[in-house]
């Protein structure tokens, strides 16, 4: 049977580049989006391919995301859903946890409800490392416990993998639960490298960082990540429910370290000015020690690590942003 993914979340960062990916692969694509962020210049390049079609459509509410399975199913059926929509600002999130809430909790809810009434039976979600809190320098395998997020966002994210777990019991036949570290590239919409450049185009003498710098994380390219989820989603297995860490296989880079090769590419001549303390805001995990264990049993290996996906990912944006 031919393959017609509903990519939910497929104007953004992420989901742009995967129906890209996707459209290679020969799938039909039907993208749905509300376009708070997500934007449809990142889909001029294949815009006209005739296996492609795009929805305007808000999934958080039930009847718009009714009308958006209708209208693309009047392309072919829907053989998956990939589900990347999502509030991408942590700390507005934190602000006004009702935003985590709409976008990244009853985006999920709604999705699933209607993939059981339209008999959709397989499901790709973007999960998120802020699942699981802080742990400080224990190792986080996909079955470490009890999950404490520290983040709207990771308390929302983790919610959707508990309902897309009940809706596997139910009606679903396969669900791909990815949880993602930081993920580097272009168009990008949100992240620590963006946010640096726009600051130093702002005042191009000095860049202030939140927090102290210290903070260390895993940085995974976007070209790896798809690699990853379509590697994971097309194994056979017999349980319903996969979860898995995706990242690179070192611990990560720090974000004065970012903040000193960001510099080099903008203004080499800029001063860095550090905050205080070790999170840059509230729910910011400072430090995690990511197993990707389990996704190295698959045999599948990233082409960059860390240190060479920032720095690929501050020349694209850069470039992305003129600079
Ligand atoms: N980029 C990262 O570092 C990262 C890390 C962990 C998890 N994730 C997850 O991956 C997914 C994709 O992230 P991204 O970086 O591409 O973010 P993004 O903000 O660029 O993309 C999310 C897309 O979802 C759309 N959207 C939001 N709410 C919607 C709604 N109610 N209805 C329809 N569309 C809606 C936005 O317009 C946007 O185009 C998200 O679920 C995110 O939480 C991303």
């Amino acid at each position: 049977m031919n393959r017609h993914a509903l990519l939910i979340g497929g104007a953004g960062f992420i989901g742009s580049q995967l129906a890209k990916i996707l459209l290679s692969l020969g799938y039909k694509v039907t993208i749905v989006d509300n376009f708070s962020r997500g934007k449809l210049e990142y889909l001029e390049e294949y815009k006209s391919s005739t296996e492609l079609k795009v929805l305007n459509f808000d999934i958080a509410e039930n009847s718009e995301c009714e009308k958006a399975f209708i209208e693309a199913k009047e392309n072919a059926d829907i053989t998956e859903v990939w589900h990347m929509a999502a509030n991408s600002d942590i700390p507005a999130g934190v602000l006004n946890p009702a935003i985590d809430l709409k976008d990244t909790f009853l985006t999920t809810f709604e999705v699933l409800k209607v993939m059981k009434k339209f008999n959709v039976k397989v499901i790709n979600f973007a999960s998120s490392s802020a699942i699981y809190g802080d742990f400080g320098d224990t190792m986080i395998h996909e079955s470490i416990g009890p999950l404490l997020p520290i983040s709207n966002y990771g308390a929302m994210k983790l919610a959707s993998e508990a309902q897309i777990s009940a809706a596997a019991e139910d009606f679903l036949d396969r669900a791909n639960i990815f949880r993602f570290p930081n993920v580097v590239g272009v168009p990008a919409t949100h992240g620590v490298i963006l946010d640096f450049i726009n600051k130093l185009l702002f005042n191009k003498n000095e860049l202030q960082v939140l927090g102290d710098g210290t903070q260390q994380k895993a940085y995974l390219h976007v070209s790896d990540l798809i690699n990853a989820m379509l590697l994971i989603s097309n194994r056979q297995i017999s349980d319903k429910v996969e979860i898995v860490n995706i990242g690179p296989y070192d611990k990560g880079v720090t974000v004065k370290w970012i903040a000193e090769q960001v510099i080099l590419r903008v203004n080499p001549s800029a001063k860095i000015v550090f905050g205080d303390g070790n999170k840059g805001w509230v729910g910011d995990v400072p430090k995690f020690n990511y197993s990707t264990e389990k996704l190295r049993s698959f045999g599948w290996s990233p082409n960059l690590g860390s240190e060479d996906a920032v720095k690929k990912a501050i020349d694209q944006i850069a470039l992305q942003l003129g600079v």
